[in-house]
């Protein structure tokens, strides 16, 4: 079953979930998406509008779950208070030890539903503010940033965040969903495979790069500065952020979507500046290593969706916890066909030189 789970051509610069280009689900509801991922087929209007009822009743988190938080330093990454609390809130669900297919999917939806109200909740009282309670009548994309701002986005804004959460969402065995699925090879639990997952998509060469993104573009400032500021980055052999990947030897077509994507935030807020230095940045790699030394080091999920959290003000610390709001639904899909499985992966010490 594994193996229709997602589609990669990395060649052709194709992705497909469940064999639907990502192209075509880009435009659906992130829940759509999520029922996509986690049941095997799209789901039918009706199915779909009790889907998210249930994931929209499931936001809220308990009291004693919001004093935890509290108790988080206010001067720690997003992503290591979303990976303690996630491990906290397992002893409240009471599923955690029912591992029948219903069970788990009942816990499948606590947790893709809970964890964008973590985020929420934890960034607030990081920058001095109360929680807000989420919005079950809002879309994914537009409770998120409802309950980040305390204030409902523009349309086209939360049209974007849907975008991102479904293009974050899945993405074969990266190495933050192979961990998630090694978890849950051992037959341990749905929220320690999620865990398993957040410790690993917090490294700067995988979910961590979004926030590296980020400040690279506010170091360089303008896109009179881009070039040069690549071009020592080069000269000092330092990778770039954003940039490469293991699969596509070719333009990642989730780095297209978000291209366009951060174009039309900019075009709609009137400011092109964020984005012609993006323009810059990426112009300079492709001269520099794809075109005079044929290194296919193009712009990959993290570079344009980094250009898009700068025009919608969403800080540098939240990045890689948006990618986990997105991706839990593909770690989630991966467990419960491992579960099937029930078969633990225990590669070989001499398979790592090939990873
Ligand atoms: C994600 O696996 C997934 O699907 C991940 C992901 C997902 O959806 O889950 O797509 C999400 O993690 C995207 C990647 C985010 N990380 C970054 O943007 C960090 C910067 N990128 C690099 O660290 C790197 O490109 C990787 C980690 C993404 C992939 O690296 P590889 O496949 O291990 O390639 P490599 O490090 O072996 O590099 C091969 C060559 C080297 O040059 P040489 O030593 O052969 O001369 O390419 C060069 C590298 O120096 N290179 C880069 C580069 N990435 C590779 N040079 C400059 N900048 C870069 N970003």
């Amino acid at each position: 079953m594994s193996k229709n789970i997602c589609f990669i051509d990395g060649l052709e610069g194709i992705l497909k979930y469940r064999e639907i280009d990502i192209n075509q689900l880009v435009e659906l509801p992130y829940d759509a998406v999520s029922y996509l991922l986690i049941l095997g087929e799209l789901p039918v209007d009706q199915e779909l509008a009790e889907y998210s009822s249930r994931l929209h009743g499931e936001r809220e988190i308990n009291r004693e779950v919001m004093d935890i938080i509290r108790m988080c330093k206010l001067n720690i990454d997003s992503m290591e208070a979303l990976r303690t609390i996630v491990s906290f809130i397992s002893q409240f669900d009471p599923d955690i030890n029912d591992s029948s297919p219903e069970g788990n999917l009942r816990k499948a939806i606590r947790l893709i539903a809970k964890i964008p109200t973590i985020v929420a909740a934890y960034y607030r009282m990081a920058n001095g503010k109360e929680p807000l309670p989420p919005d079950r009548f809002l879309s994914h994309g537009a409770n998120f940033l409802y309950m980040i701002r305390g204030s409902k986005p523009s349309q086209l804004e939360a049209e974007v965040m849907e975008k991102d959460f479904i293009l974050s969402a899945e993405h074969e065995l990266n190495a933050s969903t192979f961990s998630s699925r090694v978890t849950a090879s051992t037959l341990s639990d749905l929220y320690s495979a999620v865990v398993s997952g957040l410790c690993t998509l917090k490294g700067p060469l995988h979910g961590g790069a979004r926030s590296e993104v980020m400040n690279m573009i506010e170091e360089i400032a303008c896109p009179e500065n881009a070039e040069e500021f690549i071009l020592e980055k080069i000269a000092k052999k330092e990778k770039i952020m954003g940039f490469g990947h293991r699969v596509y030897k070719t333009y990642d077509p989730r780095g297209m979507i978000f291209k366009q994507l951060s174009r039309q935030l900019a075009e709609a807020k009137g400011d092109m500046h964020w984005y012609e230095i993006a323009e810059a940045i990426e112009n300079t790699v492709i001269r520099e290593l794809v075109e005079k030394k044929g290194k296919p080091i193009y712009p990959n999920v993290d570079f344009y969706s980094g250009v898009i959290y700068k025009y919608m003000d969403i800080p540098p610390q939240l990045a890689t916890s948006i990618f986990a709001i997105g991706r839990v639904s593909g770690w989630i899909a991966h467990c419960f066909d491992q579960y099937e499985k029930k078969r633990i992966i225990r590669p070989r010490a001499f398979m790592l030189d090939e990873c």
